[in-house]
């Protein structure tokens, strides 16, 4: 172990520069036109496995980016270590809002500042980064351990969960560790058991067959955007809470040991609103904060469009407007009977002078597989020992759908080991990713390896 981490220590410059290269690769998973650097990226990420002692090869199939599979040298008798994480990232726009450009790595105060350094190519690269260790630093990894990266995390693909299905005896394994959530806090990072599940939809709002003179048609044809508008507006209410009929009916609260823990958990609501940027902070009332982002579902409106948007005012009314939206699911709750509740409850709220048009996106459930047994223990000690603190006990708001399938296909529960410091503005203009958090996901990596 201790080879390992010195080698770790030795070559943290080198380490370093791997993740620069990594995250300069435009691997933008849900914008056509970067297809291509997807594929670079996996080239990229497949070669500094071979790199990391790790025979690894990029799985293609026609319209689906490029996995990533990796494997170490069989040790038979050893336990197998399966380690998934994602090589794409998510879109950049709106781009006059980076301080740096976003695939040109710049490091401000120890914080590296692009796309993808956080979600999740500084987290992946750790772990493949730690294998590397074992097997320059001290000789060779003392367990088996499988990579699988996917390319088309951030864009809801499903080239990984077919891979699972139609290869699970490549993946078989006695653990599965992922990478690709937040820690606690800055130096603080945590154990997560817990996961939002998610449903996207689009809804359309057609109205006259083109576009109308306000003046000559106002008053006497509906407006398709201000449908939309109040369509939205009818899935919640003022409050946070969620209006729609029959979408809370399945929600399962936390047992009582579990919100004791929750209850026991540090929370700055303040520190969270100011990371946020916004005025003031939101939900449902008598609901702590951590209950409205782990445990409540939601739906939220990302998008909504729709009429003139361009300089001065033009005077229509438009034929039609749209929204996208997302909804997060928690434990028990099924994503079809979702899709099912939003959809009676659009139709039902549409009026009938104009056309609704309910488009279903790809729909995960939350998994939620509480902490126990050797291998979460070990997950807890090989944090404990990195850090320096112990990993605190969470769940997380976001979404990995695969996590579910591994957990269905391969009897996996994951091991999700959270990391980097919150407020890593994933998802958002000026991403970043403490690099200290990269050497400490190393050490943590070599940590699990020498322990499992
Ligand atoms: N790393 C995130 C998932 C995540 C975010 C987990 C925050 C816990 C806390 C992942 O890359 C992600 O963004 N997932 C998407 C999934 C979706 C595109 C299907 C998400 O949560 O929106
Ligand atoms: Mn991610
Ligand atoms: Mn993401």
């Amino acid at each position: 172990m201790d080879r390992a981490l010195s080698y770790a220590t030795t070559n943290g410059r080198a380490l370093e520069k791997a993740l620069f290269e990594f995250v300069s690769i435009p691997s933008i998973s849900a914008q056509p036109a970067y297809a291509a650097e997807v594929v670079r990226s996996a080239e990229w990420l497949r070669a500094r496995m071979e790199h990391a002692g790790i025979a690894a090869r990029v799985v293609s199939s026609a319209g689906q980016h490029p996995l990533v599979i990796g494997r170490s040298k069989q040790i038979d008798g050893a336990p197998t270590v399966l380690v998934y994480g994602h090589h794409d990232v998510q879109p950049v726009d709106p781009l006059s809002e980076w301080d740096y450009p976003p695939f040109e790595p710049t490091v401000v105060d120890g914080v590296l500042r692009c796309r993808g350094g956080a979600d999740d190519k500084g987290p992946t690269l750790a772990m493949v980064c730690a294998a590397e260790a074992w097997n320059r630093g001290a000789g060779g990894l003392p367990v088996n351990v499988i990579f699988a990266v996917e390319g088309e995390e951030e864009s809801g693909g499903h080239h990984l969960a077919d891979f699972i299905r139609e290869h699970p005896d490549e993946l078989r394994a006695d653990c599965l560790v992922i990478l690709d959530v937040a820690g606690f806090a800055a130096g603080v990072p945590a154990l997560c058991y817990g996961l939002r599940g998610i449903q996207t939809m689009e809804i359309r709002v057609d109205g006259p067959s083109r576009d109308l003179h306000s003046g000559g048609y106002g008053g006497a044809v509906q407006n398709p955007a201000e449908v939309v508008a109040r369509l939205v507006a009818t899935l919640r209410h003022p409050d946070g809470s969620i209006a729609v009929d029959g979408l809370l009916d399945d929600v399962a609260e936390p047992d009582a040991a579990e919100s004791a823990r929750m209850g026991e958990l540090p929370v700055d609501e303040e520190a969270f609103r100011a990371e946020s940027g916004a005025p003031a902070l939101f939900g449902e009332p008598g609901r702590g904060l951590y209950e409205r982002l782990w445990s409540r579902p939601t739906v939220e409106v990302n998008g909504i469009f729709g009429g003139y948007q361009g300089a001065g005012s033009k005077t229509i009314i438009p034929a039609w407007a749209g929204a996208k939206l997302s909804l997060r699911l928690v434990p028990n709750q099924d994503p079809s009977k979702v899709v099912a509740a939003v959809k009676r409850h659009l139709e039902r709220h549409c009026p009938p002078t104009v056309k609704l048009t309910v488009t279903v996106g790809h729909g995960a459930a939350a998994l939620l597989t509480p902490p126990a047994g050797p291998w979460a223990e070990k997950a807890r000690r090989a944090m404990a020992d990195a850090y320096g603190v112990e990993p605190k006990l969470v769940r997380a708001g976001g979404s990995i759908p695969i996590a579910q399938v591994f957990h269905e296909v391969l009897g996996l529960p994951p091991l999700l080991f959270g990391t980097y410091s919150p407020g890593e503005r994933a998802h958002a203009p000026n991403e970043r990713y403490p690099i200290a958090d990269f050497h400490s996901a190393v050490r943590a990596g070599i940590r699990f390896f020498g322990i499992a």
